[in-house]
């Protein structure tokens, strides 16, 4: 079903987002989806130009950008991390992790990103990898059995490569 259309050249990605799925609203939720892949958060601009283009009530584009937790109405961070505060991670020590990273990266609550737009850092409920607890992703990748110093190290090697790139 999600097939981009051959050669065609669009004037922005919303464009490309909202013809690959048939400009019809009742895949709105895959086009939130992919604009907050694409822009790491759903900006303002691209929940009116759905709500005019796919004829969906504004409010109805917020309620779904606001209700599910994949969503956020400001910027993630290009990697983002993502602490596990289940029962078996937060037993390990996942939410002293989770405050420890968040205060040393400098942001006040979940899914803020960093100054520097690369990070920002959430709360999960069980990833499904107890036995490797405590967890936490970054960019997607996890890494079990992790500690604070050992995310941290994480970040600051992908601060470097972010910075020599
Ligand atoms: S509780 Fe953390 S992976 Fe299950």
């Amino acid at each position: 079903m999600k097939q981009p259309l051959a050669n065609q050249v669009y004037d922005t990605p919303l464009d490309e987002i909202m013809d690959r799925w048939k400009r019809d609203s009742s895949y709105l939720i895959e086009m939130l989806q992919d604009v907050q892949e694409h822009y790491r958060h759903i900006p303002e601009e691209a929940a009116r130009r759905l709500s005019e283009e796919l004829d969906v009530p504004l409010n109805r584009v917020f309620h779904i950008a606001t209700f599910y937790k994949g969503f956020t109405l400001e910027p993630r961070g290009k990697y983002p991390i993502a602490v596990c505060t289940g029962t078996a991670c937060h037993v390990k020590g996942g939410s002293r992790i989770l405050e420890n990273v968040m205060r040393e990266l400098g942001v006040e609550r979940e899914g803020q990103a960093t100054q520097d737009l690369l990070f920002s850092v959430e709360s999960v409920r069980c990833l499904g990898c107890c036995g490797l607890a405590p967890v936490v992703t970054v960019a997607g990748e996890v890494h079990g059995d992790t500690s604070t110093v050992k995310t941290l190290k994480i970040v600051e090697e992908l601060r470097k490569h972010a910075q020599s790139s």
